[in-house]
């Protein structure tokens, strides 16, 4: 028989929305980001987000925590059988291991860490424009989706100038370009390009790393008194509105069940427009013509 908290786990799930991917794939609109948490701390955050009713974790080699992902999909049992079904699982391949062998041999490593014999999205991490491999690295990816072990191909960190590039290599363009995108980061270029292109946005950092919490001399913070809800709720809120899929991080399994929690309210008109002109030219986190994560 299901536990209460089990229970409560699958009702929590069952109100994330799916969004439909261009390659017939469907991705839950939230997931749990795992960036700086570290390898041996990363394991019972996991599985908290799991116990809250997250069904999407957004990993990536870069984060150096593979290895303690797949310990606590292998504890929870979600690294196999129904349950590894029931979980979609992303991870991102490094810069350094850009191109067509290094590709494959880097997957092979990413499926040893995580335990699983597939993942449902594989990304390329940043696009690296001063060292371009990303057709070549591609195509590795395309033959990691022809063998059954990815689902979904993406990028993240693309320009439209990266994504058109991609396309003249290869004739895709990615399901999914995940960026950083926040009430004062809007990036609303490279939405229209990628909406133009059927191209979902996957929202990183949505909330600024926390920066936005205290966006626009309280704004976010009154909305949030007017619905009973925290400034974090707010923002996350907005970018389900939007369409936007978004990988909030927390390492707190009460910020993770709030940050989960954010489809019992709607922004009136106003206050969605209120957010929407907070938009300003800081970014939170780096330059996709110059970065490397390496
Ligand atoms: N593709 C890329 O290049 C790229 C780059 C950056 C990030 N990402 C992905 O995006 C994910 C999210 O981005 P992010 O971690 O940079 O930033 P974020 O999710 O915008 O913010 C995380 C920060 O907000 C705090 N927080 C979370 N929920 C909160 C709540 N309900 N109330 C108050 N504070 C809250 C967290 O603290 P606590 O943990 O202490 O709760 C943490 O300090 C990453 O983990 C990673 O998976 C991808």
């Amino acid at each position: 028989m299901l536990e209460t908290s089990d229970l409560a786990a699958a009702a929590a799930a069952a109100t994330v929305p799916d969004i439909a991917l261009n390659d017939g794939n469907a991705i839950p609109q939230i997931g749990l980001g795992i960036l700086r948490i570290d390898d041996d701390a990363v394991e019972p955050v996991v599985e908290s987000a799991l116990s809250a009713g997250y069904r999407h974790i957004d990993g990536a080699a870069g984060y150096n925590n593979e290895g303690g992902l797949g310990r606590a999909l292998a504890a929870t049992g979600y690294n196999t059988g129904e349950q590894r079904g029931k979980l979609w699982l992303t991870t991102k391949l490094r810069d350094s291991q850009q191109g067509y062998d290094s590709a494959l041999r880097a997957f092979d490593d990413s499926l040893k860490l995580l335990q699983v014999d597939y993942v449902d999205m594989y990304m390329i991490h940043w696009p690296t424009p001063f060292n371009w491999r990303s057709g070549d690295t591609w195509k590795a990816l395309a033959k990691l989706r022809a063998d059954g072990r990815v689902k979904t191909l993406g990028v993240c960190n693309f320009l439209p100038e990266h994504l058109q590039r991609l396309h003249d290599e290869t004739g895709e363009w990615p399901a999914v370009n995940q960026i950083e995108l926040h009430p004062t980061w809007q990036q609303r270029d490279v939405v229209a390009f990628c909406k133009e292109h059927g191209i979902a946005v996957e929202a990183y950092s949505p909330m600024a790393r926390g920066a936005d919490l205290n966006a626009g001399n309280g704004v976010i913070a009154k909305i949030a008194d007017a619905h009973n809800v925290s400034p974090a709720q707010v923002i996350l809120r907005w970018h389900i509105e939007n369409g936007t899929i978004i990988i909030p991080k927390s390492v707190h399994a009460e910020r993770q069940k709030q940050n989960l929690d954010v489809f019992g309210f709607t922004l009136f008109p106003e206050e969605h427009a209120a957010i929407d002109a907070l938009d300003g030219p800081k970014r939170a986190g780096h330059d996709p013509l110059t970065f490397t994560y390496a």
